[in-house]
């Protein structure tokens, strides 16, 4: 079994994280998915943006769910990574995934719900993911293992991965309340012990987020079912020689 690439935010070491131009760039460099994060904007409308604020990543201030997707759109998504990106924009989900759908990538939707408590997100994000079609190829994450749950409820047959920054205390009751399929851990959580024990579960492991050639090396050699990367090319090259 081969490791599985995912571009975290697209190329986000390259090209400015959740653009366009980032995600372009991971599936020229032959990604095998893109990993992405959603927020919701004051009108409902789900949005790639991994901060809950502007600032980081745009020329704007203040809470993405304060703004209108109309208003989000002006805004510059690119300048802040390098001039030569100025002019990149935010993207909704919905052009997102119809620009998904007309390629071969899976991919991974992170629900940034763990810090705002976005009402229906979970409905929102699954009514795109039937209308282009992807729900085969699509992996849900969430660091609230809540939203795993409601997502798990609305859909059974998408793939749902709880995200974590450490190893749970339970992991064979956060599979059970949750009902998801997968583990996604942060790379400084891995251990043989827990592969050991998400081998005993059935469960798929996947970590994140992993760029140092050193790194990619000891996540082939535990044999992870996928990593994220920041530099997809970097990835592939290290697979290719393990
Ligand atoms: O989904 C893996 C990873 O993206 C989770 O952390 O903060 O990069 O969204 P973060
Ligand atoms: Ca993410």
């Amino acid at each position: 079994m081969q490791t599985f690439i995912f571009a975290h935010r697209g190329a986000s070491k390259l090209a400015p994280e959740n653009t366009m131009a980032a995600f372009t760039l991971a599936q020229k460099m032959g990604a095998d998915g893109i990993e992405t994060d959603v927020q919701l904007t004051k009108d409902q409308v789900p949005i790639l943006i991994h901060d809950e604020t502007l600032h980081r990543t745009t020329n704007g201030t203040g809470y993405v769910k304060d703004y209108t997707f109309e208003e989000l759109k002006k805004l510059d998504a690119g300048k802040w990574f390098s001039e030569k990106y100025a002019g990149e924009r935010l993207l909704g989900l919905e052009e997102f995934l119809e620009w998904v759908s007309s390629t071969s990538l899976s991919l991974n939707i992170e629900l940034k719900n763990n810090i705002i408590d976005y009402k229906d997100i979970e409905d929102n994000v699954l009514e795109l993911i039937k209308h282009y079609g992807v729900a085969e190829r699509t992996i849900i994450s969430s660091f609230n293992p809540n939203s795993i749950k409601r997502f798990k409820r609305l859909s059974k047959e998408i793939e749902c991965a709880c995200l974590t920054s450490r190893r749970p205390k339970d992991l064979k009751s956060l599979i059970e309340q949750t009902k998801a399929n997968a583990l996604h851990i942060n790379y400084n959580a891995l251990s043989k012990g827990l592969m050991k024990e998400a081998k005993r579960l059935h469960l798929p492991v996947r970590t994140y987020t992993v760029n140092r050639p050193s790194r990619l090396m000891r996540a082939y050699k535990l044999m992870l079912d996928g990593i994220f990367t920041d530099v997809p090319h970097s990835a592939i090259e290290y697979r290719e020689l393990y």
